[in-house]
């Protein structure tokens, strides 16, 4: 299974799921890397592991519909069969979803479906929950919406704060979206109406 990673920044999710796929049981490969910010520093990573990368960047597209259909045909050009967002920061239209359905998958920093959006780790020290986490799901047309692949749990300490927190799931983060990709390239995990099945001998 050929995956293409979506990526506006940083790309540290990204530097997980190619490190990951190094592995030589690993069933997935990623053959692309395209961002939208010409300076996003996980380019550099992934050029540096020897990934194909590629800008298309927003800015450069008289509308949102053309500069995802650029982004749709570079993935197809590149035979990429699963879509990973990692840190890819505009919200996908539902003609692009719907192209991909079912193929796109997302991580995003809470234990979903608590605290959509933005500025997470901030909202859950507010909230006082003891625990919070990650979650990786496939993607639907709203925002942090879609059937759940796999999450991690963190515990919150009182001692927390925003940056604290956000490091301790960021950390969970690089382990759970490489088990959840790994589940959904190799078929243990299958995406069923709004639900995702794993089997039960791979959880
Ligand atoms: C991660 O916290 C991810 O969950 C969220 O954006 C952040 C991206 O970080 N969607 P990175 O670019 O993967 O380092």
């Amino acid at each position: 299974r050929k995956v293409g990673i979506l990526i506006s920044g940083r790309g540290s999710n990204m530097s997980a799921l190619i490190e990951a796929a190094k592995q030589p049981d690993y069933p997935a490969e990623i053959a692309l890397v395209l961002s939208n910010r010409p300076e996003a520093a996980g380019l550099r990573h992934a050029t540096d592991a020897g990934i194909a990368t590629g800008v298309i960047s927003h800015r450069d597209f008289a509308d949102k519909r053309s500069f995802e259909e650029a982004m749709d045909e570079r993935l197809r050009e590149a035979g990429i069969d699963l879509i990973c967002l990692a840190g890819f920061m505009r919200l996908l239209s539902p003609w692009f979803v719907d192209a991909w359905r079912d193929r796109t998958l997302n991580i995003h920093p809470s234990l979903l479906p608590s605290f959509k959006g933005l500025d997470t780790h901030a909202r859950a020290l507010a909230a006082g929950v003891r625990v919070h986490g990650c979650t990786v799901h496939i993607v639907r047309a709203e925002m942090d919406d879609g059937p759940i692949v796999a999450q991690a749990a963190v515990p919150v300490s009182s001692q927390d704060t925003a940056e604290s927190l956000a490091a301790r799931v960021l950390g969970a983060e690089h382990r759970l979206y490489p088990h959840a990709l790994a589940l959904i390239a190799s078929g243990r995990a299958i995406v069923e109406g709004e639900r995702v099945r794993v089997d039960a001998e791979a959880v």
